[in-house]
């Protein structure tokens, strides 16, 4: 008997995921100058589901990040001399909220995560310490407006330009009949970030080198690079070995994963002033040179990406952009101590590495893949003369995991907020606060380790220079989850 001839195998890479089937952020990140999030609400349910059917075709999966990843860099390859131009490009993905997914009737109880079917709003108090009146449920956090509001969904795209984005984002409209006369959703509000200019382009508002750092996943990243210990791709992919609830998924659940969004402004003027009036003195050092040793203390990696850990006095750029060194340390030579790098540093507080490791605790459930980019313009004159913002910016927070609750919302809660952590009864001095994303709710604000010779010394932090204004908890379903259940 004769067969059909059966369609080729979708590209499988060896950790057994179906890069057709999983959206690009996840795991390769949309390649991105400029990106746009809008936040909608679902009006018409029945012509969601038909409207979401068409609109699938444009969603960009690893598979096709990766492609565009390739074309860039031969773009830039088969450049003689200068910068080339960028190719146009636009990469589309899509989220939903637990609110999103009950509009349109789908029980997503084993989606499991408490902090995705509570939503951001209601976690926002009690568990991450944003301001805010009221407790309990009745809790309303200090956000602006629009995510006051319950979010349905979230479409990001991101691109070269904002033309290229804008055009997208135009037909994205179309599809779902925005602003004709049967729309099937309404958008709650749209935000734009971008990659900063020139050599800053890869530096957030602060100034320091971002995304340095991310889990490598085990038989995704070909040659991870010498670092923390690669993640099996449950760790942020659900469905997969690492995922602590893979047995209870569905099939449309499979391949998926958590997206958390943060709207967090950035009080730059009054950072650098914190930073340069509290700097470090020593022989020989100048002012300029103190400050940005506290600050590369407060964050854990100088601003050019290198860590104190392995260079805790001077930066070194070549080391801060060497991939096969900047994420080679441990905090092993320091087992107990912060010499070299604080325990409440940024960096020491969102991933302790052997802190946790030597003592036999396994970090990988708590890994977060990050996607952020930032918003808002440059600092202005006025705003440096004044020590004062009065421009809004700041980083559009954006991280993926198979569970927020030991992902994102464990890292905020049970690292960052605490002040004992890490364990400070093993360790000479009580750590403090993570200096950059802590809670303004908490009292006594401060951290220990500031100054290396005497890390005893505490620095109390005097305000809050990272504010959270909105947010959200997603889950980005993957192509057949679309498909199969949320458009069927
Ligand atoms: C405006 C807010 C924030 C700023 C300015 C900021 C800045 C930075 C910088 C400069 C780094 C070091 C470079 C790198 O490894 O990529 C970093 C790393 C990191 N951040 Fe943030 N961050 C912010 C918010 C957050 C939030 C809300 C979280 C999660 C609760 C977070 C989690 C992490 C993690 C996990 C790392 C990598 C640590 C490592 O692997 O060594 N960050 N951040």
């Amino acid at each position: 008997m004769s067969q059909a001839p059966s369609k080729p195998a979708p590209p499988q890479s060896p950790s057994n995921l179906d890069l057709n089937n999983i959206q690009g952020d996840i795991l390769s990140g949309l390649p991105k100058k400029t990106e746009t999030y809008l936040f909608f609400q679902i009006s018409d349910a029945k012509k969601f589901r038909t409207d979401l059917r068409n609109f699938i075709p444009l969603v960009k999966t690893v598979a096709g990040t990766l492609k565009d990843r390739d074309d860039i860099s031969k773009h830039k390859q088969g450049t003689v001399g200068g910068k080339p131009p960028l190719i146009p490009m636009a990469g589309v993905n899509i989220a939903f909220s637990h609110f999103g997914l009950k509009a349109l009737n789908i029980n997503d109880a084993n989606l499991v995560d408490t902090a995705f079917l509570g939503g951001q709003k209601l976690d926002a108090g009690a568990n991450l310490g944003d301001k805010g009146t009221g407790s309990g449920p009745s809790f309303v956090p200090d956000w602006e407006e629009p995510f006051k509001k319950d979010i349905h969904g979230v479409f990001l795209v991101a691109g070269d330009s904002h033309d290229t984005v804008n055009k997208k984002i135009g037909e994205i409209k179309q599809i779902f009949g925005v602003g004709g006369h049967t729309p099937s959703l309404t958008e709650v509000t749209t935000i734009v970030g971008d990659a900063r200019p020139g050599d800053q382009s890869a530096h957030e508002h602060f100034g320091y080198l971002d995304g340095v750092s991310n889990p490598q996943i085990i038989g995704f990243d070909k040659n991870p690079p010498p670092g923390p210990a690669p993640v099996r791709a449950g760790a942020i992919i659900l469905g997969k070995d690492g995922d602590a609830n893979k047995d209870k998924r569905e099939p449309w659940m499979v391949e998926g994963s958590f997206l958390v969004f943060r709207y967090l402004f950035q009080k730059v003027p009054e950072f650098d002033d914190f930073v340069f009036r509290n700097r470090l003195k020593g022989p020989g050092m100048t002012d300029q040179q103190g400050a940005d040793l506290l600050g590369a203390r407060l964050v854990g990696r100088w601003k050019s990406g290198a860590p104190i850990d392995l260079t805790p006095f001077k930066d070194d750029p070549e080391l801060g952009r060497d991939p096969q060194r900047n994420n080679n340390f441990h905090f092993t030579a320091e087992q107990n101590f912060q010499k070299l790098c604080p325990f409440a540093s940024h960096i020491r507080k969102t991933l302790p590495r052997a802190d946790l490791e030597s003592l036999g605790i396994s970090i990988e459930k708590n890994r977060i893949m990050r996607r952020g980019v930032q918003f808002g313009p440059e600092v202005t004159k006025a705003e440096r003369a004044a020590k004062k913002t009065s421009q809004g910016r700041g980083l559009l927070f954006a991280c993926y995991q198979s569970s927020i609750t030991d992902g994102f919302q464990f890292i905020q809660r049970s690292w960052v907020n605490n002040a004992t952590f890490p364990f400070a009864e093993t360790t000479p001095e009580v750590p403090g606060l993570d200096p950059l994303i802590s809670a303004s709710t908490l009292t006594d604000r401060k951290l220990s380790g500031i100054d290396p010779n005497n890390p005893s010394t505490e620095l109390k932090l005097e305000d809050q220079w990272v504010v959270p204004r909105g947010g959200e908890y997603f889950f980005t379903p993957s192509i057949k989850g679309l498909k199969e259940k949320i458009a069927a």
